[in-house]
């Protein structure tokens, strides 16, 4: 074996431990879902498109997660394994604003993907303008989702959470986990009463199945709030 390819096995090696590593520490997994549309035809990458959002229920029916295909890269950050297809732009992040827990609800969301430029201060205080980002009205918290859904701006104390993707052969999505603080207790404890009405359940704890519908962010709250 010459030196480049031992170089090569090396480099191989430390990659695989390392994809290994954030698999089997930092994603708690959840039963894996097939994602797909109102006519239960698999979600594939291929059907995304950039600056699109979309919702959907996971891991449980009852918590929002957002669904986007960003027009940037979202590479492989600290313990986050990044986006996923072959330019990591498709990501997934549940939609419960880790401040106060905003959620898109079907009569308003006051929290949304924004795939047109959003002003706000970030944690310097500087001002900036940046097209995107998840942003939150209520309290104007700004989350970039291609960095792990950290919090560029507002009270949120921690990153939104990240949902596990995986794709299949054909590109067909699949949730299989959630990684980074969550608020799933919290925000089942507080919102369960009007959880159980809106979605016409008796258990706001049930998880999805082996399918989870996805719909667009427009069609799923009434009303956006925009800020
Ligand atoms: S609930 Fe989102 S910023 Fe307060």
């Amino acid at each position: 074996m010459d030196r480049r390819q031992f170089n090569r096995l090396c480099t191989g090696l430390v990659a695989g431990a390392s994809s290994l590593h954030v698999n089997a520490t930092d994603i708690t997994p959840t039963p894996r879902s097939a994602l797909v549309f109102e006519d239960d035809s698999p979600v594939t990458l291929a059907q995304l498109n950039p600056g699109e959002a979309w919702i959907f229920s996971y891991p449980y029916k009852t918590t929002p997660c957002f669904l986007v295909r960003l027009h940037e890269s979202a590479p492989h950050q600290g313990s986050w394994p990044g986006g996923v297809d072959h330019d990591q732009s498709v990501v997934a992040f549940s939609a419960i604003c880790s401040h106060k827990m905003s959620h898109p609800a079907r009569p308003i969301s006051h929290i949304s993907y924004q795939d047109k430029p959003v002003t706000f201060y970030d944690k310097q205080r500087q001002k900036q303008t940046q097209r995107g980002v998840i942003s939150c009205c209520s309290e104007r918290s700004v989350y970039h989702p291609a960095k792990g859904g950290q919090v560029l701006s507002g009270p949120a104390p921690v990153p939104l959470a990240a949902i596990a993707l995986e794709p299949d052969e054909n590109g067909a999505l699949f949730a299989t986990g959630s990684h980074g603080p969550d608020q799933y207790e919290r925000f089942l404890q507080a919102f369960g009463f009007r959880l159980a009405m809106e979605y016409g359940t008796s258990d706001v704890r049930a998880r999805v199945g082996n399918t989870t519908k996805v719909v667009l962010a427009k069609d799923f709250s009434a009303q956006q709030v925009l800020c």
